[in-house]
């Protein structure tokens, strides 16, 4: 079962693997804020590194240990943190991974002076992340009413919940089509949604699951590029449709997600309930639920 992921992007305008390879060291500075095991505080899981990839300035992926009885819904997100001196700084981190994996996997953001990510874009294998042990979120299946089609509307680090969940069989057990929309300002930063699709297509059982049930739609903004545009401004002018061969969104059929920055979760919402959609929680499923990719 191959090449059945319907990729809207040229194959020439797709980013190829380069030689960075998730199981190499990643080439950073030492990493000095590892901890001690004696300073890893009460009741909080202490994970060691297995992989880092990074994918620009900007952003990188990394796997890790998953702590035996750790359980989570595909879409949660959970806190995770580094010892930086004594004290320990922890951010929410979407888990990347689908919830039946052995490893735990995250997409992060580098942010230059960052409390946290200052020091955790330097993690290499065999260094340690902490992580608290209840994981939460919004953007699980279960907050959505039964649906037919399932919007996966990613701005930037906002596909990380969406890679768990489109590696999810259930994901597909209750979606007969699924489109994970990621919109960056370079291509570059795309390429982390392009390996997840190339995974799933080599993947040994979810390759057959998802079959050509998911639709993969990266757009950049600042950039020259096959597909250009907000993901907003592609919904109002319909390309977005027009491209899938879809028709326009409609409550009766079609379920949504987001997760993006507060300006984008606020814009796209606008464009849901314009056409009908209502929004949902874990305590009142309904038809699209939201999820801030970061504060700020
Ligand atoms: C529910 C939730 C889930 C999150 N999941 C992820 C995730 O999977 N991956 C991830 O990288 N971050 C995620 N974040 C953001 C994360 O919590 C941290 O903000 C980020 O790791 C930076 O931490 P920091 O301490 O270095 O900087 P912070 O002091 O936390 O942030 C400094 C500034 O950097 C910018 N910024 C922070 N995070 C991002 C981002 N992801 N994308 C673009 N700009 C950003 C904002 O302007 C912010 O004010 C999530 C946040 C929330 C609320
Ligand atoms: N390449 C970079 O320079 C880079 C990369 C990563 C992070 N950062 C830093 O990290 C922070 C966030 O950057 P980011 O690129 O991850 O996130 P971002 O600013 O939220 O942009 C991500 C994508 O979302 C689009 N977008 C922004 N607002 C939107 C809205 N209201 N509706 C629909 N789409 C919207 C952007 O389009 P527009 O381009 O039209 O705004 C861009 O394509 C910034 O402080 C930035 O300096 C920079």
């Amino acid at each position: 079962m191959r090449e059945r992921i319907v990729y809207f992007a040229p194959a020439d305008t797709r980013i190829k693997r380069d030689a960075t390879s998730m199981n190499a060291p990643a080439k950073t500075d030492e990493f000095v804020a590892q901890p001690a095991a004696a300073k890893v505080p009460d009741g909080v899981y202490a994970e060691t590194v297995l992989a880092v990839e990074h994918y620009t300035d900007h952003m990188f992926r990394f796997r890790m240990t998953r702590p035996a009885g750790f359980r989570f819904r595909s879409g949660e997100f959970a806190m995770i943190g580094l010892m930086v001196g004594d004290k320990p700084v922890y951010r929410a981190y979407s888990i990347a991974s689908p919830s039946w994996d052995e490893e735990l996997e995250f997409f992060s953001i580098k942010v230059p002076d960052g409390p946290l990510t200052s020091h955790l874009q330097k993690i290499k294998p065999g260094d340690t992340v902490l992580m608290r042990k209840k994981p939460t979120g919004t953007l699980v299946l279960d907050a959505l009413t039964p649906g037919k089609r399932l919007y996966m509307f990613s701005t930037g680090t906002g596909i990380a919940p969406f890679a768990s969940l489109i590696r999810d069989p259930e994901t597909y057990e209750k979606f007969d089509e699924v489109i994970l929309t990621h919109t960056c300002r370079e291509i570059a930063e795309l390429k982390y949604g392009f390996d997840l699709m190339e995974e799933i297509r080599n993947h040994e059982f979810l390759a057959e699951i998802v079959g050509d049930k998911l639709k993969h739609y990266p757009t950049v903004t600042r950039e020259e590029y096959a597909y250009q545009g907000r993901i907003t401004d592609l919904i109002d002018n319909g390309k977005l449709f027009a491209d899938l061969g879809v028709p326009p969104l409609d409550p009766a059929v079609d379920r949504g997600m987001i997760c993006g920055s507060t300006a984008m979760l606020k814009d796209t919402k606008e464009r849901l309930e314009n056409a009908g959609l209502t929004e949902g929680a874990n305590s009142k499923p309904a038809e699209f639920v939201i999820e801030r990719a970061f504060v700020g």
